[in-house]
């Protein structure tokens, strides 16, 4: 289905790169002045990816960086005739990158329920078209492993939207990681805890230690990605990521390799 927002999106991926990075290909810098600008881009070029890579998913992210943009996005779908909006619900099909070991939809916490909250209850999408792993799987690795191959059955992702998080991790891919990573079952860094403990009542204690997150290798497939940062606490690691070159101890520096990614951020994350 062809549509009039495509044209601002091939325009963000085409964007020349403000500014330019160090190693190409590179990871493509698109700047905005606000997070809310930010946020819009972001939905916008979701909504692209939703319609215009047919037979490939769309790779979701969680965490208070995309809470905006599901926002965003939602908007933008209550605004499209009836017939795209249908069409778009009935044919979505997306898959998270991870999900909190023990967790399951019905944890406040739990990335399912924050799918749940921003956007499958919003736009009235069945559960079984929204994916994420089992966070209540008895054996986290294989259930890694069975998300992997579910995805890779639905034909791949086509657009991705990655955070970043304060230590590089992508996903819940932390330190080091190569870029040659399995979707696997993880230990969380004690700071990367620390860091989510806010939706957990700021209680470290109840931050899960382990995750199942798809690897490093399976984000480096999808056929675009879009990394998006935003706010002050981010500008020391975006500085970090932009100007070094693809190093285990930076995860999301291995997305310099990758032929297609932008990156949004607002002023305050790129400390400009
Ligand atoms: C989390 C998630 C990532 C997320 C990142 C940034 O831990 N695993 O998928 O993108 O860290 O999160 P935030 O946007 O809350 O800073």
């Amino acid at each position: 289905m062809k549509t009039s927002f495509a044209t601002t999106t091939e325009a963000l991926f085409c964007a020349p790169s403000d500014p330019p990075t160090d190693h190409p290909p590179g990871i493509k810098v698109v700047a905005l002045p606000t997070a809310e600008e930010v946020a819009e881009q972001a939905a916008q070029a979701l909504l692209h990816g939703a319609f215009d890579l047919p037979g490939r998913p769309l790779g979701l992210a969680t965490g208070r960086t995309m809470a905006p943009v599901y926002g965003a996005f939602a908007a933008l779908v209550r605004e499209l005739p009836t017939v795209e909006r249908m069409h778009l619900c009935q044919h979505w099909q997306s898959f998270n990158l991870d999900e909190y070991v023990g967790l399951g939809p019905a944890s406040p916490g739990s990335f399912a329920a924050e799918m749940e909250h921003h956007l499958r209850k919003p736009l009235v999408l069945p559960s079984h078209q929204v994916h994420l792993p089992d966070g209540l799987a008895a054996d986290p690795g294989a259930e890694a492993l069975r998300y992997r191959d579910a995805l890779r059955q639905a034909g791949g992702v086509g657009l991705q939207l990655l955070g970043l998080g304060l230590n590089g991790h992508v996903g819940f891919n932390e330190p080091p990681c190569g870029p040659d990573s399995q979707a696997r079952c993880v230990d969380l860094c004690p700071s990367t805890r620390q860091a989510n403990a806010s939706a957990f009542g700021g209680l470290l204690a109840k931050v899960p230690t382990q995750a199942i997150t798809l690897g490093l290798s399976d984000i480096l497939r999808a056929q675009r990605i879009l990394l998006v940062v935003t706010g002050a606490a981010k500008a020391p690691i975006l500085q970090r990521l932009l100007h070094t070159r693809p190093t285990h101890s930076l995860p999301a520096s291995w997305l310099h390799l990758h032929p297609a990614t932008v990156l949004l951020a607002d002023s305050a994350a790129l400390g400009s």
